[in-house]
């Protein structure tokens, strides 16, 4: 081999690792850059008008690229006075919530569970949704008896959740199913139960679309749910 083809070559190995390096970290948004400490905000899996008319794409990109974009900058402040953070999953740091450092757990209560609780949502809302199957949609009947009856215990717990939080689908340290909602951005892994389904309550969730209509909205949302990304986090969390 010349000098030449050998040069090319490793240049374009070069490349390619990079390449690979930019697809994990696209793959795995929710954790910390290696070395780094930095959170930074996953791209919607989807344009922002995909999921109209049940989202509007104005609230969408406020939604995604002015609060979740804030929740990961401060987030990613709080992280910079707490070195015992650095390097870990917001899913890890959460699960131990009260080993945070006191004059930054407050922050990374809301803003580390502000981020871990949108870069869920976005994954589990699709164009058009999609249906719940196999041992998922066996294990939604043993608990709940049917999908439409986990829907009204979702939407009853977005409907009293009094202020901003969030309406949950839990799996629990039992690896059974369970609704619940949380205030703010605290998130169930905080209790020490995995969400993999949850609905933004917040205003800004709909207020510009939906007004005052939390109703409305969590009618609407039911339209985007996609039951196989769920599926799919629970195969995670239950198996
Ligand atoms: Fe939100």
């Amino acid at each position: 081999m010349s000098d030449m083809t050998r040069r090319e070559l490793v240049g374009r190995v070069a490349v390619a690792a990079a390449g690979a390096a930019t697809a994990l970290a696209g793959a795995a948004p929710a954790r910390a850059e290696a070395g780094g400490g930095a959170f930074t905000l996953p791209a919607l899996p989807y344009a922002e008008d995909a999921l109209e008319p049940s989202i509007d794409a104005m609230t969408m990109g406020i939604h995604h690229g002015k609060h979740h974009a804030a929740y990961v900058s401060k987030l990613n402040d709080a992280i910079a006075q707490a070195p015992s953070l650095k390097g870990r999953s917001i899913e890890e740091i959460l699960r131990n919530i009260n080993d945070v450092p006191e004059a930054v757990r407050a922050s990374v209560r809301n803003n580390g569970g502000g981020h871990a609780n949108h870069t869920l949502f976005w994954t589990v809302l699709k164009k058009g949704g999609a249906q719940p199957a196999g041992s998922f949609a066996k294990a939604i009947d043993a608990a709940f008896g049917s999908l439409d009856a986990l829907k009204k215990s979702l939407t009853d717990a977005g409907m009293t959740r009094f202020g901003s939080g969030w309406s949950w689908l839990c799996v629990g340290g039992d690896k059974k199913l369970g609704v619940e909602s949380s205030p703010n951005q605290d998130s169930p892994l905080m209790e020490g139960r995995t969400p993999i389904l949850g609905i933004d309550v917040w205003e800004h969730a709909y207020y510009l679309k939906y007004q005052n209509r939390r109703n409305e909205y969590l009618a609407a949302i039911f339209n985007v749910i996609d039951w196989e990304a769920v599926g799919k986090n629970y195969e995670k969390a239950a198996g």
